[in-house]
């Protein structure tokens, strides 16, 4: 049934350009979806076809199940159709002239399955999808949404071992999305199948992956559960691409475990979560996230002096710009309320664990 897929050493060459995949390594264990999200052109996509076989990798290995399915080095490439993968694109692909039953029985038909099995499969992926009484309706008469059910039924009534996705819901609407996301999940845990699904959607990523895996420039930067992408972002990178905006600017003056004291730019003392690599005297940057910052004093050792230079009204939050340590942060109150006026100091609290130091040499490289 499902099976484990394992990544080693991926590469990607086209004939121009850099690699598009430049040494991915991961691994999926059965029955768990992990997704790849990153900027446009970070090698998503081309990561997942070479997985499915619809690319042909320059170098490394990729097995399903503990099989080998390529590694060019040994001249091994198995074709996509022996793989036994789903697949789920963003443009729906079904079959237009057939009604939604013929296009999910479609991939039966060059297998080996009886009629009763077919019938009994057919109905079962319809159901899974909630489109059992859709059966007989053309699919040109769908919403788009139906139809990537339709296109998501096709791809797992064969019961593929792995199941790839490649922004399927990128062609929806907002709110179709949003539901849609949700019931993808479902759908997947139902199977229990693999699945390595492509967005660059944040937040559908999170609410799809046990893991999320952040690309950049045909690199894997990072592969964790989404509260750990988001609480200890392993670079510069992954915490202003997650939403960490806020930078400010110091050098480590001692180190305290996991945590470092720093004397900041503009003056003053700070703490900061740092990363096992930087060292005492080096130049960081510290990033920050404007929900995580709290205006006033918390109870806690952690607060700073603050000045409010401007603000923006929101209704149901208000969104601050403060002077830190002589450099401009960004904060977000929520409540109706904006309790800060322009020009007014105020006090914040900044736990250490919240503030994330990096190498100055780092770039956030926001595209
Ligand atoms: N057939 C090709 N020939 C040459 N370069 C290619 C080809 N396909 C993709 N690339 C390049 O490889 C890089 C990675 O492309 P890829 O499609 O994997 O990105 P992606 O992360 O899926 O982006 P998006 O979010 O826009 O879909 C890009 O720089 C792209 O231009
Ligand atoms: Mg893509």
């Amino acid at each position: 049934m499902s099976a484990a897929l394992d990544v080693r050493d991926l590469r990607k060459q086209f004939v121009i350009g850099r690699p598009a995949v430049d040494g991915v390594s991961f691994h999926v264990p059965a029955g768990e979806i992990v997704v790849l999200l990153g900027p446009s052109g970070c090698g998503k996509t081309t990561t997942l076809r070479c997985v499915a076989g619809l690319e042909h990798p320059t170098d490394g290995e990729i097995s399903i199940g503990g099989t080998a399915v390529s590694a060019p080095a040994r001249g091994l490439l198995v074709p996509p159709r022996h793989r036994n993968i789903g697949m789920v694109f963003q443009s729906y692909a079904v079959w237009p002239h057939m009604t939604v039953k013929q296009n999910v029985a479609f991939p039966l038909k060059h297998r080996d399955v009886s009629g009763a099995e077919t019938e009994r499969r057919i109905a079962g992926a319809l159901e899974l999808v909630g489109l059992t009484e859709y059966a007989s309706r053309p699919v040109t008469a769908l919403s788009g949404g139906q139809m990537q059910r339709v296109a998501l039924a096709r791809s797992l009534v064969y019961q593929p071992q792995l199941l790839l996705l490649d922004e399927p819901l990128s062609n929806l609407d907002a709110k179709l999305r949003l539901r849609l996301r949700d019931d993808l999940r479902r759908i997947i845990k139902q199977t229990g199948v693999t699945a390595l699904y492509v967005t660059h959607d944040q937040s559908e990523a999170v609410a799809l992956g046990d893991r999320i895996g952040v690309m950049r420039e045909g690199k894997l930067l990072q592969l964790a559960p989404a509260a750990d992408l988001y609480n200890r972002p392993a670079d510069l990178f992954v915490a202003n691409f997650t939403g960490a905006s806020n930078l400010l600017h110091g050098q480590v003056l001692e180190r305290q475990g996991e945590f470092a004291t720093l004397a900041m730019q503009g003056g003053g003392r700070f703490r900061a979560w740092a990363p096992p690599a930087i060292a005492v005297g080096e130049r960081v940057q510290v990033a920050v996230r404007p929900e995580n910052i709290q205006l006033g004093v918390n109870g806690s050792e952690h607060s700073y002096d603050a000045r409010v230079v401007a603000q923006r009204y929101h209704g149901t939050q208000t969104t601050y710009e403060l002077e830190l340590f002589g450099e401009r942060i960004e904060v977000v109150e929520l409540g109706t309320a904006a309790r800060h006026g322009v020009g007014s100091p105020v006090k914040l609290t900044l736990p250490p664990n919240l503030c994330w130091a990096y190498a100055a040499s780092e770039t956030a490289g926001q595209e």
